[in-house]
């Protein structure tokens, strides 16, 4: 049973804003997937269906293949919810916040004790378990998010941007138990408008735009078609760059062009073209590292 099945997820609000255009997207078992995207593209009322807080128009969602509509409560059970605003009661002590969630779960409260202490030691959290919440440091209120949503033992964890307005400390720490979290079978979803932390912790990742997927690969794959290289090349005259046909060149003078190559990959097939087109190279190098505008571009496509 795969954690997360969804089919053709529409969702319309009220006010006409169309902020999913049809999404299909599986998460197999095991898997740590994210969800990468600019403000607005769609990824928190993707979350919000699949949680139970937004309606969706129209569309099937299945949660470890129990359908929402059927039985949300059972899907719910299966899931840990990290949402992007901080939600519990700030005059709430810590141990108190997770075991009332505990409680929404049906978990008895020596069980939720237990839990709630392993979980809370875990997050560095144990220290504080008699504090307010509204007391607590930014990293740690963050913790504090995690632990409630660990409470149930989810097989599935959903993170709506877990890292935003972290700081970097932090936010290492958090990719660590992300990960270690991941390693013990847990499978993540995250939403992310952070392409390094796709980078660190994620096997898969979809690109959403405008409530659409753009693009949906293994995170190395992506990584590969972002690794491109642009390289500004010096030749003694630019005769026919028609004639390097499957490379992206710009022409910038009549002796110097721009071409795309994947790192390393092709570098070779491009010289013997650039030759075999009668243009004498005089000098090639990168023009920089721009993975995070091709990033943007992948988005733009
Ligand atoms: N409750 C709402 N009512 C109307 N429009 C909304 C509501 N929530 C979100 N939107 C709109 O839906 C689109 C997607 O928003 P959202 O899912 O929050 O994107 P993201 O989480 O990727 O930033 C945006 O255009 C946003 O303004
Ligand atoms: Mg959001």
């Amino acid at each position: 049973m795969n954690p997360i099945s969804i089919h053709q997820l529409k969702k319309t609000y009220a006010n006409g804003v169309q902020a999913l255009k049809g999404i299909d997207l599986v998460v197999p078992s095991g898997d740590f997937f994210a969800l990468l995207g600019a403000n607005g593209a769609g990824k928190t009322t993707m979350i919000g269906i699949l949680t139970g807080l937004v309606n969706k128009t129209s569309g099937k969602v299945q949660v470890f293949g129990v359908d929402i509509d059927l039985d949300h409560p059972r899907a719910k059970e299966m899931m840990g919810v990290v949402p992007q605003e901080m939600n519990f009661n700030m005059f709430e002590k810590v141990e108190d916040i997770i075991i009332s969630q505990a409680g929404y779960y049906g978990i008895p409260r020596e069980k939720a004790q237990a839990d709630g202490e392993v979980i809370l030691r875990r997050l560095n959290l144990w220290d504080k378990r008699n504090a307010q919440s509204r007391t607590l440091s930014g990293g740690m209120k963050r913790r504090l998010m995690i632990a409630r949503a660990l409470i149930n033992h989810p097989k599935l964890l959903i993170l709506d941007e877990p890292t935003a307005g972290v700081d970097v400390e932090l936010r290492l720490a958090m990719w660590d138990f992300l990960r270690e979290l991941n390693r013990q079978g847990t499978t993540i979803l995250l939403t992310t408008h952070y392409l390094e932390e796709v980078e660190q912790m994620c096997r898969q990742a979809a690109i959403i735009k405008n409530g659409e997927i753009i693009k949906s690969d293994l995170v190395k794959n992506l990584v590969r078609l972002i690794d491109q290289e642009t390289y500004v090349v010096h030749v003694e005259k630019v005769t026919s760059l028609d004639r390097l046909n499957g490379f992206k060149t710009t022409l910038i003078d009549d002796g110097s062009f721009e071409v795309e190559l994947t790192k390393n990959e092709r570098m070779n097939d491009f010289l013997s073209r650039l030759n075999s087109a009668g243009m004498v190279l005089t000098d090639i190098r990168p023009k920089g590292n721009r993975l995070e505008k091709l990033f943007l571009k992948i988005l733009k496509q």
